[in-house]
Order: structure tokens, then sequence, then C-alpha cells
């Protein structure tokens, strides 16, 4: 037994340092090590992304690179660099430090805050801050995501519907089909022009020192209606529906109208609702025996109805 861990343990090792080796050994990514005396590197385990993240440490600096996967277009690419180069720029983010010509890497810099967490919010000042710097994300220039088509949430979560449905779910489309009726058909808001981060969750915001947010992974980045973030966030950060009023008297700077109000209910469920498919869609690729997670999900959904 001891033996077979043994192995096993070497193989993993051997895999490891195999997979790091073949980015790491890029000439590009070379020379920004060596201009950077970088001594080491570590693979930082990450959800559902397509992107590899790895810390970086410097002689002096320590870094994050984030190693863009080839298969998104080049305009997706640029956008995300350029996007982190501007959050950066405008404090809402950590400094983009350097990328290579082709968009596939991009280092920045290493930020020493902690996840941003829903408890946080009872803060009033904290609030305040995350809001604002979703305000002020917003009104990035659309030509920095220039090439990349708009790509709503709305849309979003039906697409990840339609793909639970092609693994045939005992009930799903039935179900489907009735949150299809109640809750998109004709709900939300149809503007699709303002810069969209399209990944607001707990993990994708740090809290750094003074109670500074910073917006972190643009790797969604799109253009769409200023209620998806609003909505993601309320979604993730499980916003009471005092708190829902509060974000948008503090994003729009005074009372939100009903219609406001609806806008951000009905993008939270939107939120609420790609969540729940893609953990279906995650589960039904890796398998179907599990039966209890799946139940689980469709009690989830039925709840909505
Ligand atoms: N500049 C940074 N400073 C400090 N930590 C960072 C920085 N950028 C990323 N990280 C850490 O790496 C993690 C993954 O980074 P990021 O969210 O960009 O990647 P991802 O692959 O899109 O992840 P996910 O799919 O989980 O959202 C973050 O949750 C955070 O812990
Ligand atoms: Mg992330």
């Amino acid at each position: 037994m001891d033996r077979n861990w043994l192995v096993a343990g070497i193989i993993a090792a051997f895999i490891w340092t195999f997979s790091l080796g073949a980015a790491m050994t890029d000439p590009v990514l070379q020379s920004f090590f060596n201009a950077h005396q970088i001594i080491s590197y570590k693979k930082i385990s990450v959800g559902d992304s397509c992107d590899h993240v790895y810390k970086l440490r410097g002689k002096k600096n320590l870094f994050i690179l984030k190693v863009l996967n080839l298969r998104r277009p080049l305009q997706k690419r640029r956008a995300v660099v350029r996007m982190t180069a501007w959050a950066g720029c405008e404090g809402l983010g950590p400094k983009l430090v350097w990328h290579d010509k082709t968009y596939h890497y991009m280092v920045m810099s290493f930020s020493k805050g902690r996840y941003l967490r829903p408890e946080d919010l009872k803060n009033p000042a904290i609030f305040e801050k995350v809001v604002v710097c979703m305000r002020k994300a917003h009104a990035a220039s659309p030509s920095h995501v220039s090439g990349v088509s708009s790509y709503p949430l709305k849309v979003r979560a039906l697409r990840r519907g339609e793909e639970v449905m092609s693994y045939e779910v005992h009930n799903f489309a039935q179900i489907f089909e009735r949150l299809k009726d109640q809750f998109f058909n004709g709900t939300g808001d149809t503007c699709c022009n303002t810069i969209s981060h399209a990944d607001i969750k707990v993990g994708n915001i740090l809290l750094e020192k003074g109670n500074c947010p910073m917006l972190i992974d643009w790797g969604e980045v799109t253009l769409a209606s200023l209620y998806d973030d609003l909505g993601s966030f309320a979604h993730h950060f499980k916003l009471n529906i005092h708190q829902e009023k509060h974000l948008l008297t503090l994003y729009l700077e005074r009372t939100p109208h009903a219609e406001e109000i609806n806008h951000l209910q009905a993008h939270r469920r939107f939120a609420a609702l790609n969540e729940a498919f893609w953990k279906m869609r995650v589960f039904c690729e890796k398998s179907k025996k599990n039966i209890i997670t799946m139940n689980k999900s469709i009690d989830f959904l039925q709840g909505f109805l």
C-alpha cells in the first residue's frame, strides 16, 4: 500500500512539474523572468476557468501570472489584458506589469488583500466603496473590448440551461420551460452597452489595506447591462432587500425607481439560475452517478417556481 502511494506521488510530481515546465520554458516568458529576477513560481489552483494562474516570487516583488488560454479568440484575450491594465491605472485593480504581444501571458502586481465576504458589507464604508468601484469600472470606454461581442447574463444562463437539456436530466425539460416563461421571457434590462466584468463573485473582489476593493479576473469581460454585475453582486454576496435598495441608491446616486428595482431583481435571478445550471452542467459532464447532488439542484430550481 505504502509503495503504491509512493509511486502515485512520484507520477503526480512528474506530471505537475512537466505541465508547469511547458509554459514556463517559453522564451517570451523567460525574458520577463530574467528581467524581473523571478526565483520561483507556484500554481494557484482555481475554479472553473480555462486559464492558469501562478504566483511568481521575484527577488524584490511578488507577481501574479495569468496564462490566457489560446482557445479564446485574440480579441477576447486583448480585452482581458486591456481591462486589467485600465483597472490597474484607475486604482480599481492590481497594476498590470507586463504582457506579451499575443496576449497569452499577463503579469500583474500581487495584491496582499483578502477576498471580500458577504459579512464585510455590513460595514457601510466598505459597501459604498465596492459599489463605487463597480460604477467606475462600468464607466470604462467600450473601445477596451473592441471586437468582443456582447454576451448578456440572461443569454449566458439560457445557454447553460440548454446545455443541461442536452444531457436529458429527468424532469429538467419541464422545469426549464417553466423557468423560461416565468423569469426569462420579457424580463430584465435590454441595454447592452456598458462594460461588464461579468464574473462578479466572492473570489473576484479583493479587499486591500484601508478596505480598498480591487476587482480581479476580467476573463469574462463583455458589453452588457449594468444590472448584470449588480445582480451578480446581489446574488453572490447574498444581499437582503434593504441592501439591494441601498446598492441602487449608491450606484445611481438617487432613490431608485420601481423599474430599476425590478431590473436588479430580475438580473439577480439570472445570476442565481446561471450558477445553478452551471453546477448541473459540470455535474452532468463528470458523472451522472451522484443522483443526490443532482436532486439538490432540481429542488433548488423547483424552489424558484
Ligand atoms: N493580482 C492578484 N493578487 C493576488 N491574488 C490574485 C491576483 N490575481 C489573482 N489572484 C488569486 O488567484 C485566484 C485566481 O485568479 P483569477 O480569479 O484571475 O483566475 P480564474 O482562473 O479566472 O479563477 P476562477 O475561475 O476561480 O474565477 C484569485 O481568486 C486570487 O486568489
Ligand atoms: Mg476568479
